[in-house]
């Protein structure tokens, strides 16, 4: 089967119109592929999301490294920061920390960008700054950065453990609608966010590797890796208030978590995914609050300031998974390094315990963000 192409570059700005009709859901793509249009002209935005946390050994703390590969900004005021309608629409940001605790950050230009397709594989290359290769059946995610004039070069690997899975419990849909009632009417922002934002996770877990050089200090980590793709017509602030990211693989299991609350809407959503040696125990997307079974809790805990962005955050979350059979799981995530700690976006890299309520605990590497571009202000 012949792969086909799909550019990011004024190419495509002929259908580009200032409605969304240059941003209808493609069909029949591969599971990473490319699904929106995000351009110069419009405000869309998909990322390509790779992060690995390795170990917390000997008081050293987690080292951890997070590579997006950007079309468009998910914020607007990173826009802004990057230079407002003359920032670059492609580029890779990189964040993480060494073992020693000193965090790093880098956001690489690309000339241009394009995905594409041999079948259900893809490749995706920014251009002069690094490409990434999802495999056909998706077992493995490799990233490549090649931008040595930006002081960043190396290669991430990720050898997937469990199956790759949209938000809601579907196999052909990646977007949310499912979890809002037939015949709902939805407001502008509960729309884009019910049925535009898209998500998926192709690898949700499993045995990862980093091996760069960030401005000539080597940086090696084996731990857990994740990898998924997001894609929406609008930045995060245009439509949504707060939004938490959750990621922990611990022991046999690997587990995700979003909550979001949309803007000007009482319908919060909350995903929960929670897999064990490969099997689905659960994953489920819903309106925060509806069920009684088949559900997730996501409950930040604890109280800091953080200095750097002048906040009060988390320092923790407590996840409690409730099965359709009504089976508990239980996940405490603590925060060890803030990695980014921008005053709208933080993110953490720590560990987390847990497993079967009563049963054997295990611990494992958490990952996670926390995205408030409301400035809700959180009190513990
Ligand atoms: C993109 O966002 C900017 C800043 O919020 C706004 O001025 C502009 O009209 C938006 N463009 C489109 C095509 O939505
Ligand atoms: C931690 O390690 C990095 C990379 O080797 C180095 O650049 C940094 O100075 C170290 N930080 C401390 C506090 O030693
Ligand atoms: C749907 O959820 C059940 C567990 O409740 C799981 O066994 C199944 O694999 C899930 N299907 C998809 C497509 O995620
Ligand atoms: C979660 O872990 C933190 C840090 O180890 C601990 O202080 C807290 O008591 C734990 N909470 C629960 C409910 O286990």
């Amino acid at each position: 089967m012949r792969g086909y192409l799909i550019i990011a570059s004024s190419a495509v700005l002929g259908l580009a119109s200032n409605c969304l009709a240059g941003l209808a859901r493609r069909q029949s793509i591969p599971h990473d592929g490319q699904y929106i249009e995000a351009n110069s002209q419009n405000n869309a935005t998909e990322w390509w999301w790779a992060q690995v946390g390795g170990p917390v050994e000997d008081g050293r703390g987690p080292a951890s490294f997070h590579v997006t590969f950007y079309q468009g900004y998910p914020i607007s005021a990173l826009r802004e920061a990057a230079g407002g309608a003359s920032a670059p629409e492609n580029y890779i940001v990189i964040n993480g920390a060494f073992a020693n605790g000193t965090v790093f950050a880098y956001q690489i230009p690309a000339s241009s960008s394009s995905v594409t397709y041999q079948g259900q594989a893809v490749t995706g290359t920014w251009a002069g700054a690094g490409e990434f290769k999802n495999s056909a059946d998706l077992s493995k995610f490799t990233v490549r950065l090649n931008a040595p004039e930006f002081g960043v070069t190396g290669t991430l690997e990720i050898t997937s453990d469990g199956p790759s899975h949209f938000g809601c419990n579907s196999t052909t849909s990646p977007y949310f609608d499912s979890a809002i009632p037939a015949g709902t009417s939805l407001s502008a922002n509960e729309e884009i966010f019910y049925e535009q934002l898209g998500w998926a996770t192709s690898q949700p877990g499993g045995d990862a590797t980093v091996d760069v050089v960030l401005s000539g200090s080597p940086l090696t980590i084996t731990g857990k890796g994740y990898h998924d793709a997001n894609w929406m017509p609008q930045p995060i602030d245009k439509f949504m208030d707060d939004w938490y990211f959750l990621d922990a693989q611990v022991g046999p299991f690997d587990l995700s978590a979003v909550y979001a609350a949309i803007t000007g809407s009482t319908k919060d959503f909350n995903t929960g995914f929670l897999e064990h040696s490969g099997t689905i125990l659960q994953n489920q997307c819903s309106l925060q609050g509806s069920r009684k079974d088949d559900f997730v809790s996501i409950t930040p805990y604890g109280l800091g300031f953080d200095a750097p962005s002048g906040v009060n955050v988390m320092k923790g979350f407590i996840l409690d998974y409730t099965l359709a059979n009504g089976d508990q799981y239980q996940f405490n995530i603590t925060g060890l390094s803030l990695v980014l700690d921008q005053l709208i976006y933080h993110r953490w890299v720590g560990s987390a315990v847990g497993g079967h309520v009563g049963g054997e605990q295990y611990s494992g590497v958490a990952m996670y963000d926390w995205l408030n571009p409301s400035l809700r202000p959180y009190n513990g």
